[in-house]
């Protein structure tokens, strides 16, 4: 039998890098993304081979439809198939909405959303083909919320997420293929170590469990998504925000 084979996009640091350490296991395939951040990505191939695991680092701009469908293709042919997709990738301004260009709106649509999307599309159609398989999208509570010291279009790119989970879920349940969405809310990484010191600390302090998630937190909730112990959920968006979003 094929070993299981993994891509989680953004894993170099972060959340993506968390899932890659956490679904990283003896016998298992794991490739994943950077967009520039070398040094980091080859700090986290170097743990996840440490555990055993099979791993390829590839550098990719997944803001391009054509680049994300390439990416998975790349992943197919070299493994055979894809068990398991984590659309990570993604990034966030800071911006008030009267300061957000046409260029600004583009950068985070082509990676948030068209780039997710692309990616998302592609892995469904292997594992249609292959009758089986999970996808994971990282979403934000942004979405539902509209953000807290976020730019809008953030938070408009985020919004479409649960809707691709449900319909990556309609369109791969006949196939045995579940699509599920997790919503972050304030977690501890890069992104949200811009923000202003005072602000941050309001934030935190309207969080009921008082305090910043960890990627690892999150990395358990896309795992939980991913693998076997949610055999029957498809379709959903997960919060992971400490209760700041309850739908
Ligand atoms: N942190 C939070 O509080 C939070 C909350 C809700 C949702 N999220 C979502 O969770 C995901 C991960 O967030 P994070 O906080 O872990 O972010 P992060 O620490 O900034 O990491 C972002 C990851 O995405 C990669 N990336 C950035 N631009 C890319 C591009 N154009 N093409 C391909 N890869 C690109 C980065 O690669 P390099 O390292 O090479 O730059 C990195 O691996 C994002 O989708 C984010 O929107 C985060």
């Amino acid at each position: 039998m094929r070993p299981e084979s993994i891509l989680v996009t953004g894993g170099s640091r972060g959340i993506g890098s968390a899932c890659v350490t956490r679904l990283a296991a003896a016998g298992r395939r794991i490739a994943f993304t950077y967009r520039s951040n070398r040094a980091q990505a080859e700090e986290t191939a170097r743990q996840v081979a440490a555990a055993g695991a099979e791993v390829w680092c590839l550098r990719e701009d997944l803001a391009s439809a054509q680049r994300a469908r390439a990416l998975v293709r790349q992943v197919v042919r070299r493994w055979g198939g894809l068990d398991i997709l984590v659309a990570n990738a993604g990034a966030a301004e800071m911006r008030t909405i009267h300061r957000i260009s046409e260029r600004d709106w583009s950068r985070l649509m082509d990676l948030n959303l068209k780039g997710v999307f692309f990616c998302a599309r592609e892995a469904l159609k292997t594992m249609q083909r292959q009758r089986g398989g999970a996808i994971v999208l990282v979403g934000s509570q942004a979405g539902s919320t509209g953000g807290f010291l976020i730019g809008a279009h953030y938070s408009l790119s985020k919004a479409s997420l649960p809707t691709m989970a449900k319909i990556l879920a309609k369109e791969g349940a006949p196939y045995g293929v579940r699509a599920n969405c997790v919503a972050p809310g304030v977690i501890d990484t890069d992104l949200t170590r811009r923000f202003p010191t005072k602000a941050a600390a309001d934030l935190v302090g309207r969080i009921p469990l008082r305090r910043k998630g960890t990627a690892a937190e999150v990395a358990d909730a896309v795992a939980f998504l991913g693998r076997s112990a949610s055999s029957y959920i498809t379709g959903i968006t997960l919060p992971v925000t400490g209760g700041l979003w309850m739908p």
